[in-house]
C-alpha cells in the first residue's frame, strides 16, 4: 500500500488530507537534519507538501518576507534535498498577477503582485525544476471549510453574520472558492495515478466575486443577506497586501483526469451538513 506522509498537518488543508488518511510528517521543513529524520522514519512513498507561511498582509512586512521565504521557497530546496521521491507540492494563482484569470496549467508568465506571491515563486520554480518524476506542483484557491477550527473566509463572514453585523466584502476579486475536503479528496486521488500531470490545478468548477460568494454562502446559511455589502479592496478592513483582481484557475485539466471537482454550492451544502 502507498505510504503518503503530509508536511504542514496543522494548517486547513494538510489537517483535512490527515484527517481523510495520509499520516502526518512532523518536521520543520527549513531544517535539512529534522527533514531528514522524520522522512527516515515515516519511509513514505509520497510527499504532500501543505506547509507554508499564509498570512498574505503579514508578508508585505520585511520581517515577514523572509519568514516566508524560508518556508515557502528555500523550504522547497530543503525538501528536494531531503526526499527523491514523488512529492505533491501545493501552490497558488497568487504567483499571477490576475490580470487573465482564470490560469490553465500551460500559463507560465509568472507576476506576483505580493510578497507573499513572490514567495510562493520561488517555491515553484524550484519544485518544477528539482522535482523527481512522478511530481506534480498543485495550484488551488480560496481555500474555506476546515475542520479544525482555524479561521477562514467562510467561518469569519459566518461568525458576524451570525451576530447580526454587516459585512464589507469585495467585489473586486474573482476566483474558484473551493472546499477544503473536496481539494483533499482530489489530490489524494491524483495520488493513485500512476502517470499524473506535472502541474495541475485544483479548485471548484466555478468562479465567483467575493462579494457573489459571500450572499451565496448568507443565502444557504439563511443569514440576511441585506448585511453583506459590497465593496472595493482598499475598503476591507487589515488589507496590506494587493491581491490579483481577475485570478482563480482552470480546472479541465483535473475532470480530464477523472480527479473529483466540485461545484461550490456543493461544498457550501456539505459544509452545513457537516455543522448539523
Ligand atoms: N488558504 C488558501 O486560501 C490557499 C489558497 C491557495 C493556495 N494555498 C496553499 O495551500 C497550502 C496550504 O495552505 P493552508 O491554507 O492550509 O495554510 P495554513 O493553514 O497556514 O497551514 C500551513 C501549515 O504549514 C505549517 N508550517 C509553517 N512553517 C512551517 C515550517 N517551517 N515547517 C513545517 N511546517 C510549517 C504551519 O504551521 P504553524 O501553524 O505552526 O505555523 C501550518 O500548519 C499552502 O501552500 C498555501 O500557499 C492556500
Amino acid at each position: 500500500m502507498t505510504k503518503i506522509s503530509v508536511l504542514g498537518y496543522a494548517g486547513r488543508l494538510g489537517s483535512e488530507i490527515a484527517i481523510q488518511g495520509a499520516d502526518p510528517l512532523i518536521c520543520d521543513i527549513t531544517k535539512i537534519d529534522e527533514l531528514n529524520e522524520a522522512i527516515y522514519r515515516a519511509k513514505p512513498d509520497i510527499i504532500i507538501n501543505c506547509a507554508a507561511l499564509t498570512d498574505v498582509d503579514n508578508i508585505e512586512s520585511k520581517e515577514g518576507y523572509y519568514k516566508a521565504l524560508e518556508v515557502n521557497c528555500w523550504g522547497i530546496e530543503k525538501l528536494l534535498q531531503a526526499f527523491d521521491g514523488r512529492i505533491i507540492h501545493i501552490s497558488t494563482d497568487y504567483v499571477f498577477d490576475g490580470k487573465r484569470g482564470p490560469y490553465g496549467e500551460t500559463y507560465a508568465r509568472y507576476s506576483p503582485i505580493n510578497w507573499y506571491g513572490y514567495t510562493k515563486t520561488g517555491g515553484e520554480a524550484l519544485f518544477l525544476t528539482g522535482a523527481t518524476k512522478g511530481s506534480t506542483l498543485i495550484r488551488t484557491t480560496g481555500l474555506y471549510g476546515n475542520r479544525i477550527g482555524l479561521p477562514d473566509f467562510v467561518s469569519t463572514i459566518m461568525e458576524r453574520l451570525g451576530k447580526g453585523e454587516e459585512v464589507l466584502v469585495t467585489n473586486e476579486l474573482r476566483h474558484n472558492q473551493s472546499y477544503i475536503p473536496h481539494i483533499a479528496e482530489a489530490i489524494l486521488k491524483l495520488c493513485e495515478l500512476s502517470n499524473p500531470p506535472k502541474v495541475l490545478n485544483l479548485g471548484s468548477r466555478e468562479i465567483l466575486s467575493r462579494y457573489s460568494f459571500a450572499l451565496l454562502v448568507a443565502t444557504v446559511f439563511r443569514y440576511d443577506i441585506n448585511l453583506v455589502k459590497p465593496c472595493i479592496n482598499l475598503s476591507v478592513p487589515g488589507w496590506k497586501a494587493p491581491r490579483p483582481a481577475k485570478a482563480g484557475l482552470k480546472v479541465d485539466l483535473a475532470e480530464k483526469y477523472h480527479l473529483p471537482i466540485y461545484n461550490i454550492i456543493d461544498g457550501l451544502n456539505d459544509l452545513k451538513e457537516r455543522m448539523r
